[in-house]
């Protein structure tokens, strides 16, 4: 009897699993349990035997039960304790992991803009940037042998030879948009149109690729006051600077007649730059009265509709609101650059919640 206590007290201290445990209960007291067969062979004992054996044989039979009974609470607790450990949770971490990323100054000054647009009723229109020479020439009076072809640092895009489709360039303005948007929305129309812009030129203020907003407005009675009051109160709500000054320059587009580019009244003092004071005068975009050449290429009457159009630089006034001095920095990619003029892309520019902070 002891060997047989030995035995089975022995396996279930070293059972891993409660049903490793259960097939050793049955082989120790099932049925034909190796304990249930002793306790049946009492029968053909003596009185004598029977009195001493049968107590034994009880005793063991608790013994082994209350042993396994123990063994299957401790393999519980021990599953419970791993899962406990498995599944811990710090709940005083914060609920959300603060954004790591950020909006790049191109971007939110985009958003800016289109804010500020949207709300005068311009919706936004959008166009390739490989566009046919068509598009980004001819159809803005812009015609084969005009100097604005190579002022431009067109890049072109390499034909095969004899081939058949359109020369094409990746387009050095979002001008063309103007074009796309009159055919597929026709008039009265009010746009912007914003996106990347391609020439080749490399310096200080002068990228490769930059950014570009374009807008259209065509009506029965649009005129040159209209484009003044909507440049003069664009700039107004983007710069966040009430007394701002603009200055209207005659000048010359193929696509704009009459043309006027707009200068922003500013200062240098110590090399920080002031925009609304001082006396000098910084160019941000050129503008006029639409062509009728270009409506009429857009698929609309010049006698019924005029309209004003500019085109305004997004990387350029993204420097001068923001104070960054290097052009060439906003496409480096550099993180830490990114960190610090970066904007949360929680912060989403309206105009009545302000546009930046
Ligand atoms: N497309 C011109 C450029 O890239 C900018 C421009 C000037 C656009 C006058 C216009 C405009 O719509 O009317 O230099």
């Amino acid at each position: 009897m002891d060997d047989l206590r030995l035995k089975f007290l022995d396996l279930i201290s070293k059972t891993e699993s409660e049903e490793a445990l259960e097939v050793l209960r049955v082989q120790a007291l099932g049925k034909k349990g190796e304990v249930s067969l002793r306790m049946r062979q009492l029968g053909q004992m003596t009185p004598e035997e029977r009195r001493e054996q049968g107590p034994a044989l009880n005793a063991l039979k608790d013994e082994i039960h209350a042993a396994l009974v123990a063994k299957k609470t401790a393999l519980k607790n021990k599953a419970l304790d791993e899962r406990l450990r498995n599944e811990w949770l710090d709940v005083t971490l914060p609920s959300r992991w603060r954004p790591r990323g950020s909006l790049h100054p191109v971007s939110q000054a985009t958003e800016e803009v289109t804010a500020i647009f949207s709300d005068m009723g311009f919706s936004v229109a959008h166009g390739p940037r490989i566009e046919t020479d068509w598009y980004n020439f001819d159809a803005l009076n812009i015609p084969e042998h005009h100097p604005a072809r190579t002022e431009m640092d067109t890049f072109y895009i390499r034909r095969a030879e004899g081939a058949e489709e359109p020369p094409r360039v990746l387009r050095t303005h979002t001008s063309p948009v103007q074009i796309r948007a009159m055919e597929t929305l026709g008039a009265p129309l009010r746009v912007i149109c914003p996106g990347g812009v391609y020439r080749a030129d490399y310096d200080q203020t002068h990228t490769p690729m930059f950014h570009q907003v374009e807008g259209l407005c065509l009506d029965t009675d649009t005129s040159m006051a209209n484009l003044k009051w909507v440049l003069e109160e664009f700039a107004r709500s983007f710069f966040e600077i009430n007394n701002i000054d603009l200055r209207f320059r005659a000048s010359h587009f193929p696509f704009t007649e009459p043309s006027a580019e707009v200068d922003i009244r500013c200062s240098w003092e110590n090399g920080q730059l002031k925009l609304g004071e001082g006396d000098d005068w910084l160019e941000i975009l050129g503008s006029g009265m639409v062509h009728p050449k270009v409506i009429q290429a857009g698929g609309i009457d010049p006698d019924k509709y005029q309209g004003f159009a500019f085109g305004l630089g997004i990387d350029r006034i993204a420097m001068l609101k923001y104070g960054i001095p290097d052009l060439r920095a906003f496409f480096d990619s550099d993180l830490r650059w990114l960190r610090h003029y970066g904007f949360s892309a929680l912060d989403i520019p309206t105009l009545h919640r302000g546009l930046s902070h």
